[in-house]
């Protein structure tokens, strides 16, 4: 069987060593007779080393592997410090400048690392006539171009920007989540090949919280989820968790 994925984007809602580690045991607690789905956390660099128990992650990558970048954490970096896969091409990053270029250089370094790449792709706003659908496109194209070798390990996330950091009444409905995602797997069949594109988890990200989650896991044709603000919230965390058993 499968199992559901939903990752923890912790972004800089949790600080302190000490808070984190007690969310990770009481996590581990709570969620320890859920059968089917299984949780990961990106927690700030600063946590990486401090926690175990829980696959861990970055939220970016440098595309560099090392050198005079001021700040940059290579993917060697990451891994050295305990994460097994890494956020790549997150929206809140491609604000603060990474380009579709970047995006693919960073996928490169961690795929090239070993590890895991989660790429984020997402339209800024929907518009009537589906332009939205050539910018995924666009995306999904530039970020795996020349990468097909990639698919292996491959993971994606669809995050509509409109909808991060909002609440569940202004997430994506089921329905139009389930579109997309088909048009997601479309378009990764035509990059990667179809078996590889079938092999894909394709997450859904945006305003993701306990009300929501188990019509989205049910009807949104997703194999989990990356959930941000609720994912630093205990107790709405394990309810996502739960509303994705098997
Ligand atoms: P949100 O964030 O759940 O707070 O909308 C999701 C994300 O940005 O990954």
């Amino acid at each position: 069987m499968k199992k559901r994925l939903v990752i923890a984007n912790w972004k800089m809602y949790i600080h302190s060593p000490d808070a984190a580690k007690k969310f990770i045991s009481l996590l581990k607690r709570k969620s320890a007779g859920l059968s089917g789905v299984e949780a990961w956390v990106a927690p700030p660099f600063t946590l990486l080393p401090v926690l175990k128990g829980v696959k861990l992650g970055g939220q970016t990558l440098s595309s560099y592997a090392d050198g005079a970048h001021t700040g940059e954490i290579s993917a060697a970096m990451l891994k050295a410090a305990g994460a097994t896969f890494v956020i790549v091409g997150h929206s809140e990053r491609r604000t603060l400048g990474d380009t579709n270029e970047d995006v693919h250089a960073q996928l490169a370094a961690a795929a090239g690392a070993g590890v895991v790449p989660v790429l984020c792709v997402g339209e800024t706003a929907r518009s009537a006539d589906g332009a939205h659908f050539s910018l995924l496109e666009e995306q999904l194209a530039s970020a795996l171009r020349g990468a097909q070798s990639l698919a292996a390990k491959l993971i994606v996330a669809y995050e509509p920007v409109w909808a991060i950091g909002k609440s569940a009444e202004d997430a994506m409905q089921p329905g139009e989540v389930e579109e997309t995602v088909i048009f997601i797997r479309k378009t990764l069949a035509n990059i990667l090949g179809r078996k590889e594109a079938l092999r894909v988890p394709i997450l859904y990200g945006g305003s993701v919280e306990p009300q929501n989650a188990a019509t989205l896991i049910t009807d949104g044709g997703v194999d989990g989820f990356l959930v941000g603000h609720a994912s630093a919230d205990l107790e709405q965390f394990v309810e996502i968790l739960k509303s994705c058993r098997k």
